[in-house]
């Protein structure tokens, strides 16, 4: 009877894909999947995602929300099957979930935890925070001599824990699931620890790849999503003990392998051509002279504030959640002369998530690579802000040197900016950090100097000069500014009548074609 229930419960969990998510909450009752039939893992559902081919005009700047007809259907079942198990998700309805967070970390030794415990636990707390229906049961910090062991936890500290566990389970609100605050923990460690505890056990990649999940809006950003899955199902498979699963009714076939290397190679094309197709855009935006600043962070550092305070665009909506945004999207601003740039907003970095996550997401992260200029925000009233800098700052270091295999790049030069200073008490006017440009995007504190900084930025690397032009009224030489260059203001000569001045934005080279088609004399 109750196995029919949660088979009815899993089925009508796997039909409302968008619905909020729940753990299974009997762990030891995971489904079987060894009925295959086929090979199903990659069916086409057309109707999922519009076409919407690269266009030749040269206006279209919608590929920066072009969807993709990639065949691939993201919600198929049998995929969905062997990716809660490995991820110990699932979903389902609107059912309260109760977390018991525990945030390991190494006390003494060489292998001490260069994070502060502390503020890793409010991390953790905060990811659990972005999830719809999650709360935050319990919560502590566990020392451990090391990360490592078999079951995690020495036998002392198992006990300690597992009381603690067995008298939430019988509270008000019983803890439905267990996070344990690890970049990944091993399938053996996971099935050992369910087993202790009664509770489904999640690592840090799999809470965040839920709430990345629950993000994902556009096909680009749920292709991403799919593919950041794989390496971790991948992981655990080949972790789990095939002899020791089977007898637990749990193994992945050899169907399901085969599935997710179909599915594998399908995303990681489709992926590719994104890619591609991201390199077209770049370049289009290149001919049309725009210069590119990428603005950077760690998660919930406050971009999207940023870009809707530097553009004043109404319709951006800044969210208190950890990685609001998946996608890259391109805003447009007016610097104080004039010229037109475009803001990029990207995927937001988060410390101790496993590379092979990010990774996936370096398609978007390229654009912000190939800008004329970084913003970097950093949220000062957070107090890990310096960590997360100089998380951000390796990160970037070593996307640089990934992509310069690819495309000889270097880094674009970096404004530091320090935000939220209205939530300071004590703030000195030049900052923790003398380079750190201090704003409140909610206050717009700062953010006229901030923009005018941007402006001598931007100007000095992409070799842009504001230039005063003296030109034929009528002649076409007007035309050609107006095309090649950014004109900021015309007016009359008032020592000739018959030419006016025109005050551009105007790079070297197209100094000189301009020199060369019209300077001949
Ligand atoms: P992700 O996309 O999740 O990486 O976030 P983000 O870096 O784009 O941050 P976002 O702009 O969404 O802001 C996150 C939260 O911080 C929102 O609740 C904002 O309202 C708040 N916030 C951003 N800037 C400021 C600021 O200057 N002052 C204050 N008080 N709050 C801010």
């Amino acid at each position: 009877m109750l196995r029919r229930q949660l088979v009815n419960l899993c089925a009508n969990a796997l039909r409302q894909r968008s619905a909020p998510v729940v753990w299974s909450a009997v762990c030891s009752k995971r489904c079987k999947y060894t009925q295959f039939t086929g090979v199903k893992g990659i069916r086409n559902r057309k109707n999922m995602f519009e076409t919407n081919k690269i266009r030749n005009n040269d206006d279209d700047e919608e590929g920066e929300n072009t969807s993709f007809n990639h065949g691939i259907n993201l919600e198929d079942r049998d995929y969905e099957e062997v990716a809660n198990t490995a991820m110990n998700l699932s979903h389902g309805q609107n059912i309260e979930q109760n977390i018991f967070v525990i945030q390991p970390y190494v006390k003494w030794g060489s292998k001490k935890s260069a994070s502060n415990p502390d503020l890793q636990l409010k991390e953790a707390e905060a990811l659990v925070h972005s999830l719809p229906n999650c709360n935050v049961q319990l919560s502590m910090k566990v020392p451990l001599e090391s990360l490592e062991k078999r079951v995690l936890f020495g036998s002392g500290k198992l006990e300690e824990l597992k009381k603690i566990v067995s008298k939430g389970r019988s509270g008000a609100k019983p803890l439905t699931a267990l996070f344990i605050s690890k970049g990944t923990l091993s399938f053996a460690q996971k099935r050992l620890l369910e087993g202790e505890f009664g509770i489904p056990v999640l690592d840090r990649y799999s809470v965040v790849i839920q709430i990345l999940r629950l993000h994902a809006t556009t096909a680009e950003a749920k292709l991403q999503v799919a593919m950041a899955e794989i390496p971790y199902i991948w992981g655990q498979m080949k972790d789990a003990n095939p002899s020791m699963s089977r007898k637990q009714g749990y193994a992945f076939s050899d169907i399901q392998k085969e599935m997710l290397k179909t599915r594998e190679k399908k995303l990681k094309d489709e992926l590719d051509r994104i890619r591609s197709h991201r390199k077209l855009i770049r370049s289009k935006r290149k001919q049309k002279n725009f210069p590119i600043v990428a603005v950077v962070g760690y998660t919930n550092a406050g971009k999207t504030s940023l870009i809707k305070a530097l553009t004043n665009e109404q319709t951006m909506q800044p969210r208190d959640q950890l990685f609001a945004t998946l996608d890259v999207t391109a805003h447009a601003g007016l610097l104080p002369c004039n010229l037109e740039v475009i803001y990029m907003d990207t995927v937001g970095f988060m410390s101790d998530i496993p590379t092979g996550l990010i990774e996936c997401f370096i398609a978007t992260l390229e654009d912000a690579m190939m800008a004329d200029v970084i913003i970097h925000v950093q949220d000062l009233s957070h107090e890990t802000w310096l960590e997360q800098r100089h998380h951000v700052e390796r990160t970037l270091e070593s996307l640089t040197a990934n992509l310069s295999h690819i495309e000889n790049i270097q880094m674009p030069p970096i404004i530091n900016v320090g935000n939220k200073i209205d939530l300071l008490s004590d703030l000195k006017s030049e900052g923790p950090d003398e380079s750190l440009k201090m704003v409140s995007s909610k206050t717009f504190k700062g953010i006229q100097d901030l923009v005018e900084d941007v402006e001598r930025k931007v100007l000095e690397t992409t070799g842009r000069k504001k230039v005063t032009m003296r030109v034929k009224n009528g002649g076409s030489e007007t035309p050609w500014l107006y095309k090649n260059a950014a004109v900021v203001n015309t007016r009359a000569d008032p020592n000739n009548e018959e030419s006016i001045l025109i005050d551009v934005i105007i790079t070297d080279s197209k100094m000189q074609q301009f020199r060369h088609y019209f300077c001949k004399k």
